[in-house]
This record gives C-alpha cells, sequence and structure tokens, in this order.
C-alpha cells in the first residue's frame, strides 16, 4: 500500500525542530473568506519557498490541516475518508473539542523563519479568520518537555515516518494525505515537581535523566508509554509526534503542545481514550492528574500537490 508517486505529502514527517508557531483559525462565514483560503492553499508553496531561501540551513516547514466543517465548505465532494471533528472525551479527565478550521503547523530551526512565514499567512487570510489559538513552541534542552522528560523518543522515522503516517491505498482519492490532532495541555508544574522522581518515571515508563526505557517489568500499567503503545494484528500502530513546550512564566503558565499525525485518525484516538478513559476503564494516564488539555481539534492533511492544484 505504498504512496502512489504522483502524489507529494505535505511535510508532516520533518524532523524536529528548534522552533514551531502552531496556529489554529477559524473561517469566517461567506464565500470571500472561502475563496482567500482557496487561494492561500495554492500560494502556500511559493510562501514557503519566498521565506525558506532566505535561509535554507533553516529547515522551514508548514503543514496545513484543514478541519471537517471547513472541508465542506472549501472543496465539498469528495471527503477524506475518516475525516470527522474531534470527539471529546469524558473519562476520569476530559480531553475537550475546541473550534478549528485550519492549522498551520510552522517549523524551523530559528523562529523568525516561522513567524515570517506566520505573518505571510495571517495577512492574506486577514480579515476572513479568527485566530482560536497561536502558540510560539520552543526546544528544551536536550528536546525535553517542561515536566522535564525527553520526548519524541520513539517517533518512528524516515520509512517507517511516512508509514504511520502517509495514506496510501486505503483512501485512493486522498493518498499522500495525513490526519493530524492538536491538543493544548496546561502543567501544574507545582503538584508534578512534589511527585518523587522514582514515581514520575514510573508515570511516563522511562528514566527522567538518562531516558532509558524502564524494564517491562518495572512499568506499572498506567504508564504513559503503555497506554499509548497499540497493537493490531500483531502490529504495532504508530503515530509520529511532534510534541513543543511553551509557557508563560508571568502568568505562571508551563504546556506542551501535543501534535499527533497519522494515517488514520483511530489509532490517536485510541491512544486517548486509553489516555483519558483508561485500559481497562479507570487505569487512565497519571500524567492527566498534572496535565490539562484545553483544546482539542481534528484536521486532514492533504498532499502538498492537492494543495498546489486547487483552483481560487
Ligand atoms: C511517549 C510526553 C501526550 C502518545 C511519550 C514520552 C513522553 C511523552 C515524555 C516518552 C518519550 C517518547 O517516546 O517520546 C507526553 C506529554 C504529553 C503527551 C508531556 C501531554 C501532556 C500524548 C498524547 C498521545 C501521546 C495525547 C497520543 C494520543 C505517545 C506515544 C508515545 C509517547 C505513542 C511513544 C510510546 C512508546 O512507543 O514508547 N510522551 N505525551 N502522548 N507518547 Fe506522549
Amino acid at each position: 500500500d505504498a504512496v502512489l508517486p504522483s502524489v507529494l505529502p505535505q511535510p508532516v514527517a520533518a524532523r524536529l525542530t528548534k522552533a514551531a508557531i502552531f496556529l489554529v483559525v477559524t473561517l469566517q462565514p461567506g464565500r470571500e473568506a472561502e475563496s482567500a483560503v482557496r487561494k492561500l492553499c495554492a500560494d502556500l508553496s511559493g510562501l514557503l519557498r519566498a521565506v525558506g531561501f532566505r535561509d535554507l540551513e533553516g529547515g522551514l516547514s508548514c503543514v496545513l490541516g484543514i478541519g471537517s466543517d471547513a472541508w465542506d465548505r472549501l472543496f465539498g465532494a469528495p471527503r477524506p475518508r475518516d475525516l470527522h471533528p474531534f470527539r471529546e472525551i469524558r473519562g476520569k479527565h476530559h480531553a475537550v473539542a475546541t473550534p478549528g478550521d485550519l492549522l498551520f503547523h510552522i517549523r524551523a530551526t530559528r523562529m523568525d523563519l516561522c513567524f515570517e512565514l506566520a505573518t505571510h499567512i495571517m495577512s492574506r487570510l486577514g480579515g476572513f479568520v479568527a485566530t482560536e489559538d497561536e502558540v510560539h513552541g520552543f526546544s528544551y534542552f536536550d528536546d525535553r518537555d517542561l515536566i522535564g522528560f525527553v520526548d519524541g523518543t520513539e517517533n518512528p522515522v524516515d520509512g517507517a515516518a511516512v508509514a504511520a503516517t502517509i495514506i496510501g491505498a486505503e483512501d485512493p482519492d486522498f493518498a499522500g494525505g495525513s490526519y493530524v490532532i492538536v491538543q493544548k495541555y496546561l502543567h501544574d508544574l507545582p503538584a508534578w515537581n512534589r511527585v518523587p522522581v522514582a514515581e514520575q518515571e514510573r508515570i511516563i515508563g522511562r528514566e527522567k535523566l538518562s531516558d532509558i526505557e524502564l524494564d517491562d517489568a518495572a512499568k506499572p500499567s498506567y504508564a504513559h508509554n503503555v497506554l499509548t503503545s497499540i497493537e493490531e494484528n500483531g502490529e504495532p500502530l504508530e503515530i509520529l509526534r511532534d510534541n513543543m513546550p511553551f509557557g508563560d512564566v508571568g502568568k505562571g503558565e508551563f504546556g506542551t503542545y501535543f501534535i499527533g499525525y497519522a494515517r488514520s485518525p483511530h489509532r490517536i484516538e485510541r491512544m486517548l481514550d486509553n489516555m483519558f478513559i483508561g485500559l481497562p476503564p479507570g487505569n487512565y494516564d497519571r500524567l492527566l492528574d498534572f496535565s490539562r488539555a484545553v483544546t482539542g481539534t481534528l484536521f486532514f492533511v492533504p498532499a502538498a500537490s492537492f494543495l498546489d492544484a486547487v483552483v481560487p
């Protein structure tokens, strides 16, 4: 079920970077807004080339995701097979669903490149969108999140990353596409820092300083990496994450912006069920006792070649 050669995916599997902007907007009603977005779709690769060329070492990339309702307004039929609004989960903890028509996931080694591209994107969308959420993420030491653990270690790489994220023959009209779920989490760091490191390590399933995985025998069934390791017919179902820390020291806000890509949203949703409801129910992810999801949105990521061909 390889990707068809004529379709070029968006840079979903770009490597982890030092800086990122996560921008979620909703569209105003009306045809004008729709045509502004369609025009941006067609122009995005050109904008990216123009800004990115000013520092090729900067590795600027942008992934554009489209929400379920926006898909119907912008493109109509056919629809990506598994596109639907984010489903909230009410378990031991609450995974909220929040509005979002477009997601821009902008990554580079330098924030100025991300910022410049975001500026051009917003100047095109101007009065046609409302910003629901904007997060500027930074890489924190050796790719740690603000709870102090290295985040991203078990991500699939290279071919495995593509196999985990890029749609193939299962939805031929949308081959080369992907799905993405984002959730903005705020941590209660004072409470987390009162938890002894050995228990924090059991909650994550890895050692804090060395990042080495705990022995299976030492991992509790609620460990984050136990609940998020899922299988189908004996095969692991992988996703690609590019979480980023963010914060506002004045407000005492410390967060992790979760972003997960997959060729089907179901595998991310299964992980979320395991975390929020528990496996079995009640055996939930203890990380959530210290981390509150304040947003939750699902988007389809069309192939880059689909965007290039959009008629404004
Ligand atoms: C692993 C942090 C939310 C899926 C990890 C690891 C850390 C971490 C530190 C271990 C290192 C690694 O392999 O990356 C966090 C934090 C979160 C969060 C701070 C939010 C507060 C989520 C969510 C999902 C998820 C919402 C999926 C819906 C995974 C997966 C792994 C992982 C699949 C790899 C498991 C393995 O194969 O070992 N996460 N995570 N995480 N996380 Fe999360």
